[in-house]
């Protein structure tokens, strides 16, 4: 008989969820243990979890809005969050958990921080949700004040200006170049929520001071929020380096497969906020699942979840290869005589470079056995001669590169971000976030490097 047919009565019922809870427990303590790659593959997906899954191989999807409960006494446990169960699946679900679980273990990889995750329908809906909670009314009256890096994406640009400022009356302080810690510095003060910056950033790969940035945020006692999707945990773990909660788009290079839209929020344990309850503090992600997310119901599909977990699982070699490609690329790119300049941190002459490789390093190295190596993910911009009209002519001009809105695909993608994926918030939105209308971003994909480098020279051609 399994724990779940023997309980009876409530006290049974939290008794067994402490007995799961301890398991689980156990299991990501012996994870922790694993190499990223271990990690990624089975995350805390253990052989016992499979048989209790009728020997399910891979995490099953549970596509099910609903769990059915064996009482009423385990109806009301769960639902009173005193035992882990899932319930629904707008909350919690079996197949999500198995992706927060190995996310929060990634992120926190190699830096004996303890972090958690929830994950969430979007990129988006997990930047809304990390940011959402930290925004509450503190009774004072006063407005509450956000400090963003402006080189941001888009949709993050967005958010910020006209939900948060404008729908909502936040005080919203662009940080127009995040390099500079002094400017992040000068428009912290006592309304301050949180800090949010990318790293690096999409469009223009602006490189954030991880470590700088959250010393001002920890010295205002409010949280660092890093948006790291261009990078992913296996490049960048912003948590080792301060940061007190991490954003992604998994709908990019974690999900490089281009099959699902996905987002998570994954934060230390025990986030830095002078504002907001003890229970948001200890456990951010959780606070966020269990009560914002809930209401608000951006939650992620189980089918998106496990296409996720399916693409995660070799994400530190594809960081590795797309990267090195990347490199030459932007290599080839900056020696071009039709271009003005690279955006890629990779690059000596980039103005991050100093910052990225003093934190942006492959998990166990270049030889998996902890070799120390730099690298710089897969995305890259740049500017060419001849302003828009030019730009135009090469992202036409492009054959086996994609035109497409999207990045950290397994397939090369290119678009004109000015037109494109930060052409909503206009011009004067594009001049605060340095997004100038003759920049092309390049994300290069599995294709062999040379062959992306032979259709850029064409339609460079063209410039
Ligand atoms: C850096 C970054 N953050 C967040 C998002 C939003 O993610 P999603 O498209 O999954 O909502 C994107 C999307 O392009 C992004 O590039």
């Amino acid at each position: 008989m399994t724990g779940l047919e023997m309980a009876t009565g409530l006290d049974a019922w939290v008794a067994h969820g402490a007995e799961i809870t301890a398991a689980e427990e156990a299991e990501r303590a012996r994870m922790r243990g694993m190499r990223f790659d271990t990690i990624a593959v089975h995350g805390i997906y253990s052989a016992e979890a499979a048989l209790a899954h009728q020997g399910s191989l891979i995490e099953p999807a549970y596509l099910s809005p609903a769990q059915h409960f064996a009482d009423s006494d385990h109806l009301e446990a769960a639902l009173g969050y005193l035992m882990p169960a899932w319930g629904y699946t707008r909350i919690a679900n079996p197949t999500l958990h198995y992706l927060e679980e190995t996310l929060a273990l990634l992120e926190a990889y190699g830096t004996g921080i303890v972090a958690s995750a929830v994950v969430t329908g979007s990129g988006m809906a997990a930047v809304d949700m990390a940011v959402t909670p930290l925004l509450a009314d503190d009774g004072t009256g006063r407005r509450p004040s956000v400090v963003v890096g402006a080189k941001c994406y888009g949709g993050t640009f967005q958010l910020f200006r006209e939900r948060f400022a404008r729908e909502r009356g936040v005080d919203v302080r662009w940080v127009r170049e995040p390099l500079d810690t002094a400017e992040w510095a000068r428009l912290v003060d006592g309304s301050t929520r949180l800090l949010y910056g990318e790293m690096p950033s999409n469009p223009s790969l602006s490189v954030l001071d991880v470590p700088a940035v959250s010393r001002i945020a920890h010295d205002a006692g409010v949280p660092l929020v890093v948006d790291a999707t261009v990078a992913t945990p296996a490049l960048l773990r912003p948590l080792g380096l301060g940061a007190d909660i991490v954003v992604h788009s998994v709908s990019k290079s974690i999900a490089a497969s281009g099959l699902a839209i996905a987002g998570a929020v994954v934060a230390r344990r025990g986030i830095v906020s002078r504002w907001g309850s003890d229970e948001m503090r200890d456990d951010f992600a959780l606070h966020v699942k269990l009560l914002p997310m809930r209401d608000h119901g951006p939650a992620l599909s189980p089918f998106n979840a496990l296409m996720a977990l399916t693409d995660l699982r070799t994400l530190r070699g594809r960081m590795d290869a797309w990267s090195r490609s990347a490199g030459r690329v932007a290599a080839f790119l900056e020696a071009h005589p039709a271009v003005e300049r690279v955006h890629y941190p990779g690059l000596a002459s980039d103005p991050g470079h100093g910052v990225a490789a003093r934190d942006m390093w492959l998990a166990d190295g270049a030889d998996g056995e902890g070799e120390p190596a730099n690298r710089f993910g897969h995305l890259l911009a740049f500017t060419v001669r001849g302003g828009q009209p030019a730009a135009r002519r090469v992202l036409d001009g492009l054959r086996l590169v994609r035109r497409a809105t999207d990045l950290g695909r397994v397939k090369s993608v290119a678009t004109i971000p000015s037109i494109s994926t930060h052409q909503q918030q206009g011009e004067e939105g594009r001049a605060i976030a340095d997004v100038p209308p003759r920049l092309i971003r390049l994300s290069v994909g599995a294709e062999h490097p040379g062959d992306v480098e032979d259709d850029l020279a064409a339609a460079l051609a063209r410039a």
